[in-house]
């Protein structure tokens, strides 16, 4: 190559590496209200200005600036977890699901002090496969208790905090019999289709964790462990971080499970909990795969965009969800120091499924979609083109996955998760952790 060449070929390289997708024409459908012009922070641009071109700097040097933004201007920082931890199997089933699943119930305390704070995971793991072969693994929390995600009579029902929901057997703020199975949780949880595609279902309460109410996530659950700080300073830990906190611990238990393959646990969220699961696959690096579903406003959507929900409606109904620092930016996200497809570019190099649904404008479908595609820089520092087919900033069609080890899809339909929705999933694990 001639010396011009060259230089062009250079010039090139560097344009197309920090290649940053914007808006794109507007899309009356997914761009509701004009979009003002906004630049994304470059996630490879470290605090001192240096240009990060190399998968060494990114987990040396900037990896763990772009966690403590997050931690301290996000979420809240989590606290170190507890050497005294343990775990109790109990409640063993080998025939559940006609015969097909392995059930167990697996109780963490903590701290491991008699009367320490605990939580309860329910596993079943598939029972068709080689003597002594452990499976990969989706580990998820659940909104309402893990024995309403099933009818099964004998899961345990949980004596955490609950939404009041007369209808579906919780009342007083405690789960009932009748609560059993009910709910919005069981068609979100197609665990027959799971246990036959080969992997292990592990799920959570998230109430025994931190209740989902601004009145009581501290009264019980994991931040009873821990005194409050005398001194704040608005990094101190939310809701979220106590979730992910909790699956973190969850995955120290599944690390040890002979049927689990602790290497191979994607962690997957709805929701709230699609934030939750974006946050914990940031927090901890074991979990080798991370699905976000509609996670929307404070998970995966760019807030640059204001389209759906905004900051300002989440300080008023979730304050508790994230630290005090990140509501300095109500009505400034354009000055915040980072976005969302930041987040997303914590999971690098591990594969991340981002997923909307079409209905859901409240999530901002095309801001989870952009936040997604601009994950891709830092990608590719590990590897070749990461968005595969994804045409960024166009929304790719209803219910037709795209991408490389960044995937995404928009499906028909309203916010939910859906059979149809944890089939891609599997679809693109098999690929990564079979
Ligand atoms: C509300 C909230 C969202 C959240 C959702 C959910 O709609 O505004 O941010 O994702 O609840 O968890 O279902």
């Amino acid at each position: 190559m001639s010396f011009m060449n060259k230089t062009f070929a250079l010039i090139a390289a560097v344009i197309i590496c920090s290649v940053a997708y914007a808006q794109g024409e507007r899309d009356p459908h997914f761009d509701p209200v004009p979009i003002p012009d906004y630049t994304l922070p470059d996630p490879l641009t470290a605090n001192d200005g240096t240009k990060i071109t190399t998968a060494e700097q990114w987990k040396t040097i900037r990896r763990p600036e772009v966690y403590k933004m997050f931690a301290e201007g996000v979420y809240g920082v989590l606290p170190p977890k507890f050497e005294t931890m343990t775990f109790t199997v109990e409640n063993v089933k080998k025939d559940a699901r006609d015969g097909k699943a392995t059930r167990k119930e697996v109780v963490i305390n903590f701290n491991g002090q008699p009367n320490g704070v605990k939580a309860r995971i329910l596993i079943y793991v598939p029972n068709d496969r080689p003597e002594g072969k452990k499976v990969p693994a989706f580990l998820g929390l659940n909104f309402r208790g893990n024995h309403t995600i099933t009818n099964e009579p004998d899961v345990t029902i949980t004596e955490a905090w609950v939404p009041n929901d007369p209808a579906n057997g919780r009342v007083n703020n405690r789960s009932t019999e009748a609560s059993r199975g009910k709910g919005i949780a069981p068609t979100r949880w197609p665990i027959d289709d799971i246990i036959a595609r080969g992997y292990a279902l592990c799920t959570m309460y998230m109430g025994e964790l931190a209740p989902d109410s601004n009145a009581e996530y501290t009264k019980s659950g994991v931040a009873t462990l821990f005194p409050p700080k005398e001194e704040k300073d608005g990094t101190e830990w939310k809701a979220i971080s106590m979730w992910a906190w909790g699956l973190s611990c969850a995955l120290d238990y599944l690390q040890t499970d002979p049927d689990i393959d602790g290497t191979k646990v994607a962690v997957i969220g709805h929701s709230r909990l699609g934030k939750t699961a974006l946050w914990a696959g940031a927090c901890d690096e074991r979990f080798a795969l991370v699905v976000s579903n509609n996670s929307g406003c404070g998970g995966a959507a760019l807030y640059r965009r204001p389209v759906g929900e905004r900051m300002k409606i989440m300080q008023k109904n979730f304050p508790y969800w994230f630290c005090d620092n990140l509501f300095k930016y109500v009505d400034k996200e354009n000055d915040l120091p980072f976005d969302m497809h930041e987040l997303i570019a914590l999971q690098a190099p591990r594969p991340v499924y981002v997923a909307s649904s079409e209905k859901d404008i409240w999530a901002d479908p095309k801001g989870e979609f952009l936040s997604a595609c601009n994950a891709e820089s830092v990608y590719k520092l590990f590897c070749e083109n990461p968005i595969g087919d994804a045409n960024p900033p166009k929304m790719p069609p209803l219910d037709t996955p795209v991408g490389g080890i960044i995937h995404y899809h928009v499906r028909n339909g309203g916010h939910n998760i859906t059979p149809w929705d944890w089939e891609q999933y599997m679809n693109f694990a098999d690929k990564y952790l079979k």
